[in-house]
Order: C-alpha cells, then sequence, then structure tokens
C-alpha cells in the first residue's frame, strides 16, 4: 500500500517531470536525461539537502549517486546509518549544465518543491550539503541574521519552527570537497557525528 507520503511526492515528480517554466527544461530534454526528485524514506529523521544533479545523476534520476555520493555513503557509514533511513534531495532538481553553480532563477523554481518536501517528510533535522542549500534553508527558516561562510557554520546546530513543530538545521561541507582533500573528509566526518543524536 503506498502511503500519503508517496503520494505527494509522486504528485511533485510528476509535476517537475513537465515543469517547461524552468530554465534548465529544455536543457534535460535536449540530453534526454532525468529530473532528480529524492531519494530515501518518507519518514526519515534527518533530511539531507545537497545542491543540483551532476552528470550521473541526472543519467540515472538519483541523487548522490557519483564521487561525492560515494563520499556521502562513508560519511553516513561513520555515523553508523545509511541512505534508507534518511532523505536525500537537492535544491534543484534538474542538472545545470557543466555542474555550474545553480542561479538564482533556477533556485527560485525549484525551491518550493523542495519546500513541499520538507512538509511532507518532516525531518526533525535539515542537514544542509553545501552553501547554496544552507544558504536557502537558513534564509527559509528566518536565520538569515546567522548566515555566516560556511567554514564559519559547518557542524553547528540551529533551531527553527517548521510548519509542523521544531527543526535543527545542521550546515555541511559538500561532500564534493572531500573527494580530493583527506583533510576536509577528516572534518566532515566529525560533522556527521552530530547526527547520532538524531538517529
Ligand atoms: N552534488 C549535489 O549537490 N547533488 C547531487 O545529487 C550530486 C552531487
Amino acid at each position: 500500500m503506498t502511503d500519503n507520503r508517496t503520494e505527494l511526492m509522486r504528485k511533485i515528480k510528476e509535476e517537475i517531470i513537465v515543469l517547461k517554466e524552468s530554465p534548465l527544461y529544455e536543457e534535460r530534454i535536449k540530453n534526454k536525461v532525468f529530473p532528480v526528485i529524492g531519494e530515501g524514506s518518507h519518514h526519515a529523521k534527518i533530511m539531507f539537502v545537497g545542491e543540483a544533479p551532476g552528470k550521473n545523476e541526472a543519467e540515472t534520476g538519483r541523487p548522490f549517486c557519483g564521487a561525492s555520493g560515494r563520499i556521502l555513503d562513508e560519511l553516513l557509514a561513520s555515523a553508523e546509518m545509511n541512505r534508507t533511513e534518511v532523505y536525500v534531495t537537492n535544491i534543484v532538481k534538474d542538472r545545470p549544465p557543466s555542474n555550474r553553480d545553480p542561479f538564482p532563477d533556477e533556485i527560485a523554481v525549484y525551491g518550493p518543491f523542495l519546500d513541499r518536501q520538507i512538509d511532507i517528510i518532516q525531518p526533525q533535522v535539515i542537514a544542509t550539503l553545501g552553501r547554496f542549500a544552507m544558504a536557502y534553508i537558513m534564509e527559509k527558516f528566518n536565520l538569515t541574521h546567522e548566515l555566516k561562510s560556511i567554514s564559519q557554520m559547518h557542524g553547528k546546530k540551529f533551531e527553527a519552527g517548521a510548519s509542523y513543530g521544531k527543526v535543527h538545521i545542521i550546515p555541511l561541507y559538500h561532500p564534493a570537497v572531500a573527494v580530493y582533500n583527506a583533510n576536509s573528509k577528516d572534518e566532515l566526518k566529525k560533522d556527521f557525528q552530530i547526527l547520532r543524536e538524531f538517529k
């Protein structure tokens, strides 16, 4: 039996598939790739929000399935977690060409879908991966006054009020920073241990 959350997520997927007003829609059709909606438990306590799909993600329709995804799996394992118990998504659901940073108009088009996903899953923790997700979530929850550079914010815990109750926001570095830099992987691993208390 599909529960209501699955039904609501499916509706989001159907809307994004035909989202012609997105500046990334034509590119997706031209490249014959997929939007990436998100994956994991619809009852997750912890929701990870990345930036936007890369090449592997757009080809498969799955979030974090390339080099950054392997790091994410390692980080989750270091906190004794796996993908089936969390939910992983991005702000922007279609791949920006050449993996460039998302533009503000792209964030504006896809942001409301992420907002709906948060309201569906009702996570206790939103762990942001990278500066774009951090900025979007901090602003969404009226914490703009706390916003600093990611090197000052990573691993800190902020409390906010969501439509469904209390939520903790934990900004984290993007796993991509650890692909070539072992020091940042150690730092990411350390930050991930904070998530243990919410399992
Ligand atoms: N980077 C992201 O921000 N998201 C993905 O899904 C993959 C790489």
